[in-house]
């Protein structure tokens, strides 16, 4: 896949000057002062694939400001379609169900199909999921990645005992965020086994699976053999093409009882998705692959930047292998700064996020955010080695 990638079309990826990212991106741009560098939420500092954006102002040209489709075949086709070109593995179109975001997607699996048992989040995990399993009126049961290991992998033993406490559902992040790693097929077998063996479910949250970069490559928690009776996964490509606020992303549901169970929810329910992130979605799936080319191109582009700028700038921050997704997960606490993130923006003018919010209790951690230019990053760990030593 990555090799025939080299040789097809490409279509650039274009920076955002300062002043069309403070327009394009409110939140992580518009919410910090003028000079401070943004490098926290995950959004991209590049302008939106044209072809995608071509498809919304056509749509919107169009008047297409109404209710979406309670049903789109034609989005689990686009589905589908990209995901046996990228991943080798393409569920059945039928399976595909729109929802508004991958979160509420994560939730609304949770609450209609899971047992009323415990949530087991692995962490550090995707800030705005901690909490997620309490609002569905259950227990959430951290699985800890411990600081010092040096590769970041599911602890079955831990995951075993959870699920034998009572624990009913796991939630994958796959490829993870912020761990940066893309589990491979003999991890997620492990992971099966372990659920299985309790009569488990997964909720695998997908959303980084086309920011899977080269010398990894993207597995679906659907397409391990055996999954299909007790897991879901919550796909998009809001975070690949920068359109989450398109609102718009998939649940991929094998098993027809779940369909049907999903599928009885009452409209009160209120969370439909957006027309124009239909069209969005559309869009990117048939007609992105040159644009996320370039993209994954950048990225590795950025992510060799980052070592070699960590290794000239911060020799003491360690830092796992950045397999997939562009936000790095920073082991700063050689340098002693409990709250690294706020000596980043006090001192440095750099907005990274903090660790502690995704790994709860942690000091010296943060995740930073690499899709930006080159010369963006640069300034960034410049600056952080000058707040931080
Ligand atoms: C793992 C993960 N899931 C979900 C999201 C957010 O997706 P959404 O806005 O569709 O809920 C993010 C955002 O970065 C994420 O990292």
């Amino acid at each position: 896949m990555r090799a025939e990638r080299a040789s097809r079309p490409r279509r650039p990826v274009v920076d955002l000057t300062d002043e069309q990212a403070r327009r394009a991106l409110p939140l992580k741009w518009g919410t910090v002062p003028k000079d401070v560098i943004p490098a926290w939420v995950a959004e991209m500092d590049y302008a939106v694939d044209p072809v995608v954006m071509e498809a919304v102002q056509r749509a919107l040209a169009d008047g297409v400001t109404g209710y979406p489709l309670e049903h789109d075949p034609a989005l689990g086709e686009a589905y589908a379609g990209w995901a046996g070109r990228h991943f080798g593995w393409a569920p059945d179109p039928e399976a595909v169900r729109a929802v508004v975001d991958v979160t509420a997607g994560v939730r609304v699996a949770i609450e209609v199909l899971s047992g009323p048992g415990g949530v087991v989040f692995p962490t550090p995990g995707y800030n705005a999921q901690h909490g997620l399993a309490g609002i569905t009126g259950r227990a959430e049961h951290l699985l800890e990645l411990p600081a010092s290991a040096t590769t970041a992998e599911i602890d079955l033993d831990r995951l075993d005992a959870l699920l034998a406490g009572g624990a009913q559902t796991l939630l994958l992040t796959q490829p993870h965020n912020p761990w940066g790693r893309a589990f491979t097929r003999t991890e997620l077998e492990g992971i099966r086994d372990v659920v299985v063996r309790h009569g488990a479910r997964v909720v695998s949250d997908e959303i980084h699976a086309p920011l899977v970069l080269p010398g990894a490559e993207h597995v679906s928690y659907l397409a391990i053999e055996g999954t299909h009776d007790h897991a879901v996964a919550v796909v998009a490509a809001s975070k690949a093409f920068n359109i989450a606020g398109l609102r718009c992303a998939q649940l991929v549901v094998p098993d027809p009882q779940a369909r049907k169970a999903l599928d009885a929810e009452p409209m009160a329910r209120n969370d439909s998705w957006s027309p124009l992130g239909v069209v969005a979605a559309r869009a990117a799936y048939d007609h992105g692959d040159p644009w996320l080319a370039s993209l994954v191109e950048r990225l590795d582009e950025q992510r060799t930047l980052l070592q070699e700028l960590l290794s000239t700038h911060l020799p003491e921050v360690r830092m796992r292998p950045l397999e997939a997704t562009y936000l790095a997960w920073l082991d700063a606490s050689a340098l002693g700064h409990d709250d690294a993130a706020a000596v980043a923006l006090e001192r440095g003018r750099v907005m990274v996020s903090d660790g502690a919010s995704y790994a709860p209790g942690s000091t010296g951690h943060v995740r930073l955010n690499i899709a930006t230019s080159p010369e963006r990053l640069t300034r960034i760990v410049e600056r952080l080695a000058l707040a931080w030593t």
